[in-house]
């Protein structure tokens, strides 16, 4: 082999070398490259290396000259390389220009937690159909909560065990000893409103009711309900049922249906248990009840100083919880208590 054939080969290698270095993208192909290479047993340059002695003698420390220079020069490239890979990220030549127009990032933004909208929904609803929005406390006297809805001291409502009467009884009430309690029900507020007001009435009142239930799909121990109360002249029990009709298909979807079971509530005589149509995912008719209902009961009138004869009224209380489930397909109204925003995100 002549001391040329020998240079051109080392040049070769030399441009080879260095255009693989140069274009590793990552620390693995730079290490594969360098083994291609400057490996130590089977590396290119070291298969160079053995053609020297095929070099005419003469031509030998020439020959070696030349290796030196195209070994230090691929080894230049190398540690060229290595110091653009490990510097690459940090170097803020390299990074792409910061663009002031590019839009920034999302901030997330607050959300209307799902019983509040239905709550909102629904005094809108009322609201356009003449009820106005009353308000009364969630701890209650006996006289608001029980005596004056028609529930004498025996009835088996007024148990303890049924209702979170409070330890702090006739401390916050100011009155002598006079009981108080978590209210069980919003039909507190319409006693409070018939005391603060002669007929007509028109009113809906929507807030939190307390009960010791357990927790199930359909329970929990604090809910909400809307409570509605008309009183008037002439209000009839069609009346009730039109409304209800009208509240179920605004909130619901005009398809849904209505239906009147007979049952008892002190306050309300005639009473009835309040169920509403929807179609299950089979496409079946299927019942769900959202509440109570009926004719304001004569002794309720008397007790806030109505007279019975002159005016009729109705009320109903629904669950609000419920209401929205069945709007969302909810299947279990735990779910707006767990407050997981992957579950609140969805309204
Ligand atoms: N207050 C009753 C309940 O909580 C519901 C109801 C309200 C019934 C108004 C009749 C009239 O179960």
């Amino acid at each position: 082999m002549s001391l040329e054939q020998f240079q051109s080969e080392l040049e070769a290698l030399r441009t080879e070398a260095a255009d693989a270095f140069s274009a590793a993208a990552d620390a693995a192909a730079l290490e594969t490259a360098r083994v291609e290479f400057l490996g130590a047993k089977s590396g290119r340059l070291k298969a160079v290396q053995k053609q020297l002695g095929k070099v005419p003698k003469e031509d030998k420390p020439a020959a070696g000259k030349s290796f030196n220079e195209a070994k230090g020069q691929i080894e230049a490239a190398f540690a060229a390389a290595e110091e653009r890979l490990s510097s690459s990220g940090t170097d803020q030549d390299d990074a792409a220009p910061f663009d002031l127009t590019l839009p920034g990032p999302r901030l997330p933004l607050g959300h209307v937690h799902p019983l509040t909208q239905t709550i909102e929904e629904l005094k809108d609803l009322m609201g356009r159909l003449g009820f106005t929005v009353a308000t009364g406390p969630e701890i209650e006297d006996e006289w608001h909560n029980f005596e004056a809805l028609n529930i004498p001291a025996s009835h088996p409502a007024r148990d303890p065990l049924e209702n979170f009467y409070l330890s702090t009884a006739g401390v916050v009430a100011g009155k002598e000893g006079a009981p108080l309690l978590l209210r069980s029900q919003t039909s507190t507020v319409q006693i409070r409103v018939m005391e603060s007001m002669p007929p007509p009435v028109r009113i809906i009142s929507l807030g939190r009711v307390y009960r010791p239930d357990t927790a199930d799909a359909t329970h929990y121990p604090m809910f909400q309900q809307i409570e509605g109360l008309l009183v008037d002249r002439h209000a009839t029990m069609a009346d009730l049922k039109s409304v209800l009709r009208l509240f179920a298909s605004s909130f619901l979807g005009g398809d849904v249906h209505i239906r009147f079971r007979p049952s008892f509530f002190p306050f309300t005589e005639p009473s009835v248990e309040v169920d509403m149509s929807w179609h299950d995912d089979q496409g079946n008719l299927r019942w769900i009840e959202m509440g109570g209902a009926g004719m304001v009961d004569p002794n309720v009138l008397g007790a806030v100083g109505y007279d019975p004869e002159e005016v009729t009224g109705f009320a109903f209380g629904l669950g609000v919880e419920r209401v929205c489930a069945r709007r969302h397909n909810v299947t279990d109204i735990r779910e707006f208590y767990r407050n997981d925003v992957r579950f609140l995100h969805q309204f």
